[in-house]
């Protein structure tokens, strides 16, 4: 545990109340947008936090497409790498939103790995401005981190975070560990 107070954990993936700019862990997963040049939500948050030297790295990477993930340094943050993915926005579910956010959580995981990041922490994305529903988004985002830490050992994916922000994220994420036994 770092700076929160309310937690579950199960196995390699722990729930945690809180705000993810301030996770000491290798890697912090961004909902950013495609332009990859800062915005609101967690991704403003991330940005005011790390400084503007992130913004300068990120100015160099091209944008990204929606369900892809790119990394840039951490900066002032205490983690040491930004995963940056973009999820979707949310059109009723039936334009491709499920597999698109599911590839947001495997691609960043797949960097994270490349990138020797063993420990990561992710927020809930595409659940704010986006607006994806909550509940189906922590589903999608479980199943997808359950089948990461299905395909690599601990030595390779140790430990994966969800860090939500609000109280109905958390219970939602808490309702769901039991997924992970
Ligand atoms: N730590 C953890 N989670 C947070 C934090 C924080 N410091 N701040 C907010 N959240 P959002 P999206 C939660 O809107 O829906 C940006 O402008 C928040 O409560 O940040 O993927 C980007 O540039 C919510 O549960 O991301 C894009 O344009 C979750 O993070 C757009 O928003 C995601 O909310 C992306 O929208």
């Amino acid at each position: 545990m770092q700076n929160q107070s309310l937690y579950g954990t199960r196995g390699r993936v722990e729930v945690i109340k809180g705000d993810i700019t301030r996770m000491e862990v290798d890697a912090i997963v961004n909902a950013a947008n495609k332009s990859l040049l800062g915005g609101g939500g967690v991704d403003g948050a991330i940005h005011r936090a790390a400084g503007r030297d992130l913004l300068e790295e990120c100015k160099t990477l091209g944008g990204c497409e929606t369900g892809r993930a790119k990394a840039t340094k951490g900066y002032k943050l205490p983690a040491g790498m930004v995963i940056h993915t973009v999820g979707p926005v949310w059109r009723g579910g039936d334009r491709g939103e499920p597999e698109l956010l599911h590839s947001c959580y495997v691609n960043s995981l797949e960097l994270a790995v490349q990138r020797d990041a063993r420990t990561v922490a992710f927020p809930s994305i595409s659940t704010g401005v986006y607006g994806y529903p909550i509940d189906k988004a922590a589903g999608i985002a479980c199943r997808a981190v359950k089948g990461m830490l299905e395909q690599y050992p601990p030595e390779k994916l140790e430990k994966v975070y969800f860090v939500c922000f609000d109280d109905r994220a958390y219970k939602t994420y808490m309702d769901l560990l039991s997924i992970f036994d």
